[in-house]
């Protein structure tokens, strides 16, 4: 498939890295330019863009950014054509990102961004962390491999994000449409817990919609509470912190 990503974050190069050499087309654009993106993003194939070429002709648009670099891209995604699946894996996190009355008043996350672009967007890979994204993808059927759950309310847009979650390491798990989103968010029991895809099902159904921003907010504490004393937590640390605080 021919795949843009935009964003070359943390997350951003990952997908770029595997999807390239899962064999795919990949085009990469950050905000500022081509010419900032580093080689390592590059190594397994991708091809570095300004935005409208990285989009261009796309079967798979990957929007691998906060909600704040929404705006620049809007014409750009709201033109695309229909059959265009678009997957949106950022997550709301007040603090980092301006405080969204419609986010804070309940609305699903991809249910705003979709509303924001005006055309179907959807949900992959926000659930799970990025060191773990990295470093604990398996091959398939390998035992105890990570499931990642996905939405979305057009069922090829959700087999799409199923075969591209299952070529970077991980076991897709289809929630469904949209409206049911709400349980992959930060401080739902999936949330980067890294559980199977035989531990998922039960967990999506123990979310509890009230308490989720609350435990975002506690996680957000947390975590930033362990900035400067290593690098960034390995994923284990992530892992544990994430299950006593969700699960
Ligand atoms: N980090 C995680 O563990 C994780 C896991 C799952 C999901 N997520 C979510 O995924 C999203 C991205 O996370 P991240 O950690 O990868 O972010 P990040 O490291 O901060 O990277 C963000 C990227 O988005 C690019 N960008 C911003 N505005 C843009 C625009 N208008 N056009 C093109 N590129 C643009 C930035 O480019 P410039 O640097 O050039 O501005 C940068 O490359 C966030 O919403 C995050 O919550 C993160």
């Amino acid at each position: 498939m021919r795949i843009g990503i935009l964003g070359t974050g943390f997350m951003g190069t990952t997908l770029a890295r595997k999807l390239a050499a899962a064999g795919h087309d990949v085009t990469v654009a950050n905000s500022r330019g081509p010419e900032t993106i580093e080689g390592d993003v590059l190594e397994t194939g991708a091809r570095a863009a300004i935005a409208q070429d990285a989009v261009r002709g796309a079967d798979v648009v990957i929007l691998a950014m906060p909600h704040p670099g929404f705006e620049k891209i809007r014409p750009l995604i709201s033109a695309l054509p229909e059959e265009t699946t678009v997957i949106d894996i950022s997550n709301y996190f007040p603090g980092r990102d301006p405080v969204n009355p419609e986010l804070e008043a309940g609305k699903p996350e991809t249910v705003w961004t979709q509303e924001f672009f005006g055309r179907p967007v959807a949900k992959a890979w926000n659930a799970i962390g990025m060191v773990a994204f990295k470093n604990d993808g398996r091959p398939k059927g390998e035992p105890g491999r990570i499931a990642v759950p996905l939405a979305g309310d057009r069922a090829r847009d959700r087999e799409v994000a199923m075969t591209l979650i299952d070529e970077t390491g991980f076991d897709g798990f289809d929630t469904g449409e949209l409206a049911g989103s709400w349980r992959q968010q930060p401080g739902s029991p999936v949330y980067i817990t890294d559980l199977t895809h035989a531990e998922m099902g039960a967990a999506l159904a123990s979310a509890e919609r009230d308490r989720l921003p609350k435990r975002r907010d506690l996680s957000a504490q947390v975590f930033a509470e362990r900035v400067g004393e290593r690098a960034s937590p390995d994923a284990e640390t992530v892992r544990r912190i994430a299950r006593a605080l969700f699960m």
